[in-house]
């Protein structure tokens, strides 16, 4: 009977009442809120996801650059007719060295979120070049003058600058030899050995099948590197926790 009267006490008095609230809201808030400030990354770390190459990294300033995004999503949501059509949803991991994010929000075009190693190189050149002499129907523009644009990573070593300001983990090696790495990523010819150490599973090839290293090549190699980094055979969500 007590419990109720004092219940009444505070029902029926509206300051109490607010100031009792306000004292319950903001310890919940508090409950739920300080331990973020302890945590070093909200991210759950997963295996295989490693910083962008330095080509990768053109590629995907690129794709930034002509608005790909635009038309394309990079987030595969977990409901099943996403799963079917584009593979394992995105986990949060796998653009956490995405700055910015590339998720999208409108989809003209498919999802590019897992498109790494769906179409050969050979594919991608032809329909970059011009999209409807292999999707007859798509409305996706020609871009056929990346491949006439030749590149030479002179800036590649201050975009990875300004990554691992905003938490990109690049080494002080990787950026010594970023210029190295870029123009041996697309080069057969070329000693991979130190850029697969340091990207490991990057994948090296000419991808444009011409032999200037252009910007065809640094597009398909980030094209080419989506969605592949975890192994998704050997996933499990509750891994790690
Ligand atoms: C105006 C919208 C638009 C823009 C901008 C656009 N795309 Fe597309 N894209 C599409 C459409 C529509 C399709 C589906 C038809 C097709 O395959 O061409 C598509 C398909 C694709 C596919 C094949 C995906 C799959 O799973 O079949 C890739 C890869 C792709 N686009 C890459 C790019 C890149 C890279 C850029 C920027 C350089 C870009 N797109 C810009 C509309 C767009």
């Amino acid at each position: 009977m007590a419990l109720l009267d004092k219940h009444k006490a505070i029902e029926t008095h509206a300051t109490l009442l607010l100031v009792l609230s306000f004292l319950v809201v903001t310890i919940g808030g508090l409950v739920q809120i300080v331990p973020l400030f302890y945590l070093e990354n909200t991210i759950e770390k997963v295996e295989g996801v490693r910083p962008y190459s330095p080509l990768e990294l053109a590629g995907r300033d690129i794709y930034i650059r002509e608005g790909c995004y635009v038309c394309h999503s990079q987030m595969i949501r977990p409901m099943r007719d996403e799963v079917e059509r584009y593979g394992h949803y995105s986990l949060a991991a796998e653009s956490m060295y995405d700055h910015p994010f590339q998720w999208g929000s409108k989809r003209t075009g498919p999802d590019l979120a897992r498109v790494g190693g769906r179409y050969s190189d050979e594919w991608h050149v032809d329909h970059l070049n011009n999209p409807q002499s292999v999707v007859p129907e798509s409305v996706m523009p020609k871009y056929a003058f990346l491949g006439r644009t030749e590149i030479d990573g002179r800036y590649i070593q201050d975009s990875m600058k300004t990554h691992r300001l905003v938490g990109v983990p690049y080494s002080d090696e990787m950026m010594e030899a970023a210029v190295e790495d870029f123009l041996a990523q697309a080069n057969p010819d070329a000693d991979t050995e130190g850029l697969l150490a340091r990207y490991p599973g990057a994948q090296t090839r000419n991808f444009d099948g011409q032999p200037a290293l252009t910007e065809m090549d640094a597009i398909i190699a980030y094209m080419q590197v989506l969605g592949t980094m975890v192994d998704f055979s050997t996933f499990t969500p509750d891994a790690g926790r």
